[in-house]
């Protein structure tokens, strides 16, 4: 039987007529259900029209590009209709840049659509490892040619952040060397003000890209690059997908501004985030599961021998708690284990982490 979700994603909702406490999905700040990203998208479509109809700028578009690109302090920004595309727009874009790819053998589906339609030689290295990136570099890539290593910023099954300054040390040793990433899970979350896995690890400077989506951390739908206007006009010269596919509809467009918007000019989302992310690691770590002591909001608990943890997800779902139970190799980052993936958002109480903390420590 399918599930029927009956209000917006957040900390509390209604899932097949019953209210339960949530911990799923990547509204991390629940904006998707905010009345300042539905006012504004309501405006917006009421003002210009539910979608664009062609593939002319809006007004609401140009403001979303302001947006990102105060966000992020870059110059420019290019939208496409998803982050998905937001990596085939960046490798389409780059390819004549590098020889040869290596990617995360853990990277995220739309990492490797992006690649592939490159046609370039990908090489697989092993998951967050920069030693394996290093040899496979040493291996593969012909005297004189430019590597070009991409990946999850943040890995969307398991939470954990890819080593990029481990990654940039490698590439340094190749003049053009190019990093990106997909930042989907980092942008919005990561960083002293949210710019993502490379503001976490203080990366700056040429040679580093990343593209990441507006569905998750800000409240709204589709996907962004950012760079100098010129990488932007590059963009737009030199890839079918700002021609050939439809812009967003007009009110996602509006809807991700304001998120950006509302994620900068309140920095008190991201403490509490933070703060309810580090509660819930602490509480896991007192019942003896201990996880990376990160930021991030997603907290993976792995399968280990004796526990079903399908029973675990199960047990909590009766208490009227939700988390996702994965399989092995259930999503593209999916260790070889079944694991609980839970989903922190800053709307969560301290009542509700200690709900799922005694419904965990009575199943575990
Ligand atoms: C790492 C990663 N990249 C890209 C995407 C795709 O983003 P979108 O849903 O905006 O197409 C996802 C989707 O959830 C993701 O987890």
């Amino acid at each position: 039987m399918s599930t029927l979700m009956q209000t917006a994603v957040g900390p509390r909702a209604i899932i097949d007529g019953r209210e339960v406490d949530y911990f799923a999905g990547t509204s991390y700040y629940g904006l998707h259900a905010d009345r300042r990203l539905i006012g504004a998208a309501r405006d917006a479509i009421a003002q210009y029209g539910t979608g664009p109809g062609n593939t002319v700028d809006t007004p609401p578009m140009k403001r979303l590009r302001e947006e990102i690109a105060h966000y992020f302090g870059t110059q420019d920004a290019r939208v496409v209709a998803s982050g998905y595309l937001s990596d085939i727009l960046l490798a389409q874009t780059l390819s004549p840049r590098f020889d040869v790819a290596f990617i995360d053998e853990k990277a995220h589906y739309s990492v490797y659509d992006g690649l592939r339609v490159t046609g370039k030689t990908i090489v697989r290295f092993a998951h967050r490892d920069p030693e394996d990136l290093r040899s496979k570099i040493a291996a593969r890539l012909p005297a004189g040619g430019a590597p070009f290593v991409m990946s999850d910023g943040v890995f969307p099954v398991t939470g954990a952040i890819a080593p990029v300054d481990a990654y940039h040390e490698v590439l340094s040793a190749y003049p053009g060397g190019l990093l990106c990433i997909d930042d989907s899970h980092g942008v919005g979350v990561l960083g002293e003000r949210g710019r993502g896995t490379y503001e976490h690890f203080g990366l700056t400077g040429p040679g580093i890209h990343f593209g990441a989506t507006l569905s998750k951390a800000f409240g709204a739908l589709g996907g962004f690059v950012t760079g100098t206007r010129e990488f932007i006009e590059e963009i737009v010269r030199s890839n079918r997908i700002p021609e050939g596919a439809s812009p967003l509809s007009t009110g996602a467009v509006a809807a991700a501004a304001e998120g950006l918007r509302v994620l900068s000019a309140h920095p008190e989302l991201r403490a509490k985030l933070r703060s309810n992310v580090a509660y819930l690691r602490a509480g896991l770590a007192d019942l003896g599961i201990e996880t990376p002591r990160t930021p991030v909001p997603i907290v993976c608990i792995l399968g280990r021998d004796g526990i079903d943890l399908g029973s675990v997800a199960r047990a909590l779902s009766r208490e009227d708690i939700v988390v996702s139970h994965i399989g092995p190799g259930g999503y593209s980052d999916s260790p070889p284990v079944e694991v609980l993936r839970i989903a922190v958002f800053s709307g969560h109480t301290v009542e509700q982490l200690d709900r799922l903390l005694r419904g965990l420590s009575r199943s575990l």
